[in-house]
């Protein structure tokens, strides 16, 4: 049996060099001969997609739960297109999935309390049920000291510091149980330069990408 590509999610908060280190990984691969693409959610793009962008860009407002389900709906209109990707042999990199999901929308808050959840975090989690998942995530953890010297959030609903700030803190609740059906997780020091994280998360992915054995398997299975 041939072996499948490797599924390979890059998470973490905005300003923590995601989108970089996707591009940069992208373009090894593809040097050392390793068929790979590379995908982002949310895919602004289709219909839903374009949905979501507006509403990121604060030209609509949704409710939170509306909003919570056009995300995950957006993953799930790639579903299969990454399930065929992966079994014709070819590496997905994937900036940003369903932690981002979970995080973000969890980590809302009521108006008006200083903690009090907006949705409920298995709530979030459901709807991500059955999505293929990750053979490894890697959470690029960066410091909020590090993202505000990178230079300003953009404009967009959740480029925040308290928002952040809370987002992380679901992303810490979430490594700590991904290990029940979410796949490997790794957390790479993301307040290092672009060179020095790109050599870790080089390293880290060095084995599964000569390809994978092992089924694909569901995610939160
Ligand atoms: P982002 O990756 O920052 O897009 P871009 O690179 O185009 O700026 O994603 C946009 C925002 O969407 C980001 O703040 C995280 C948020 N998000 C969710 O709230 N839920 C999700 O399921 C995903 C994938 C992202
Ligand atoms: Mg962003």
């Amino acid at each position: 049996m041939p072996r499948r590509g490797a599924f390979i999610v890059i998470e973490g908060l905005d300003r923590s060099g995601k989108s970089t280190q996707a591009a940069t990984l992208l373009r090894r691969l593809q040097d050392a001969q390793i068929s790979a693409k590379l995908i982002k959610f949310p895919d602004r793009t289709t219909p839903i997609g374009k949905m979501i962008d507006s509403y990121l860009r604060s030209e609509n407002e949704l409710d939170d739960h509306t909003v919570h389900l056009l995300f995950s709906a957006n993953r799930w209109e790639f579903a299969s297109s990454i399930e065929k990707s992966l079994q014709s042999g070819e590496t997905i990199i994937c900036d940003r999935y369903a932690f981002s999901g979970l995080a973000f929308s969890a980590s809302k808050i009521r108006p008006g309390s200083q903690s009090y959840p907006l949705l409920d975090y298995e709530w979030c989690r459901v709807p991500d049920i059955g999505l293929p998942a990750p053979d490894i995530t890697l959470f690029l953890d960066v410091s909020a000291d590090v993202a505000r010297k990178r230079g300003g959030y953009g404009e967009e609903r959740y480029e925040k510091e308290d928002v952040q700030r809370r987002v992380r803190d679901v992303f810490v609740r979430i490594s700590e149980h991904v290990q029940g059906g979410g796949g490997r997780w790794e957390v790479i020091d993301a307040d290092e330069t672009q060179e020095e994280v790109q050599e870790v998360v080089w390293k880290t992915v060095q084995e599964l990408v000569a390809g994978v054995d092992a089924p694909l398997e569901k995610l939160w299975d």
